[in-house]
């Protein structure tokens, strides 16, 4: 039987019981529980196989909320949350006493949104605690954008995905730190450097990780391999070319907006033919999963134009190319 259902009442329920639910964003799906249930956050661990010194993000219900879980908030990160909120920023600002350890990996930071989704903020308004919520993938696998993603991933270890339908912004927040107040991008995300710039002026990007063994960084979730299909993918600015180096590979192009006619490949999408990059930011996870399902022998994928979500989206490929 499915796990997916549309009852909130029920996931209210199996929430305020300490158990986890999946839950709709318009980024991408979360695995959630109670902030203040020990059980419910080693769940969610656990669940996902992610080590614990990679912190969650914590989902409130508004703004008014957040000045319950963080300790001072900087001028401009108030600016950002009533620009954007609810919408896809995370702010990690120093965070309050009644925040667990087990929340922020020791650190003395908590990362905060109000997700943009109707039936999930209907469902944060019904519970008297927040939801801390990573990604409702396995650790370092590409994150989901339906409901069905999630069943694939967790069908035997969860009991309840809450369906949202598609998630309409695809990729996951944009995640902003403060050293001396100033504001500092940790991840690119669905929320669009230009955007950010105009309420905040320029911003620095400290989003790059070596390797996976690293001492924890500011963000310690980035990871260099992560978002990752099984099948190897490579990210090109030369199609034509890449595609002559695998020729007798069984290839599947990923690319913005074109279409190309050649012998050797096995299946091609575009993100978006009309060339928008919101569009191809919310196709992108969904068109990867499909890819990773066809036993090809390599994902051929086209590099963005360096603005906007497009910036985002090469985050996300080049992080998807780490094998
Ligand atoms: O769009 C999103 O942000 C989605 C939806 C479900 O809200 N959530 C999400 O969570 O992407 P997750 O766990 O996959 O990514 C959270 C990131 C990680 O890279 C983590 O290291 C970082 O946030 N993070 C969390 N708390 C932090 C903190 N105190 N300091 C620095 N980075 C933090
Ligand atoms: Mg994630």
């Amino acid at each position: 039987m499915s796990i997916i259902s549309k009852d909130i009442s029920k996931a209210v329920a199996l929430l305020t019981a300490e158990d986890i639910v999946a839950i709709p964003t318009e980024t991408v799906y979360g695995l959630a529980g109670n902030i203040y249930s020990e059980k419910a956050i080693k769940a969610i661990f656990e669940t996902k196989k992610r080590p614990f010194f990679n912190p969650l993000i914590v989902h409130i219900p508004s703004i008014d909320e957040l000045s319950n879980i963080v300790e001072h908030i900087p001028a401009k990160a108030q600016l950002l949350a009533e620009a954007f909120w609810p919408g896809p920023i995370t702010l990690v600002l120093k965070k309050k006493g009644i925040i667990p350890d087990l929340i922020t990996g020791g650190k003395d930071t908590v990362a905060v949104r109000v997700p943009n989704h109707p039936t999930t903020l209907e469902l944060l308004n019904r519970l008297d605690f927040p939801l801390a919520a990573p990604s409702a993938n396995p650790f370092s696998s590409i994150s989901p954008t339906t409901a069905q993603h999630v069943e694939t991933y967790f069908k035997d270890a969860i009991k309840m995905v809450l369906d949202g339908g598609a998630c309409t912004s695809g990729i996951e927040s944009t995640i902003i730190g403060f050293e001396n107040d100033e504001p500092i991008i940790y991840r690119l995300g669905s929320k669009s450097l230009e955007d950010i710039e105009a309420i905040v002026g320029t911003i620095e990007i400290k989003n790059s990780v070596k390797s996976q063994t690293e001492a924890i960084p500011d963000a310690p979730g980035m990871l260099e391999r992560h978002y990752a299909p099984k099948t190897k993918t490579i990210l090109t600015t030369n199609i034509l070319e890449s595609i002559n180096l695998h020729k007798n590979k069984r290839i599947g192009l990923l690319t913005f907006q074109s279409e190309i006619d050649h012998p050797n490949i096995e299946v091609q999408i575009a993100l978006s033919t009309s060339g928008v990059l919101v569009e191809s930011a919310s196709n992108l996870y969904d068109v990867l999963h499909q890819l990773d399902k066809m036993h090809l022998d390599i994902i051929i994928a086209e590099e963005f134009p360096d603005y906007g979500l497009g910036k985002s989206i090469n985050d996300r490929l080049t992080r998807a190319t780490k094998h």
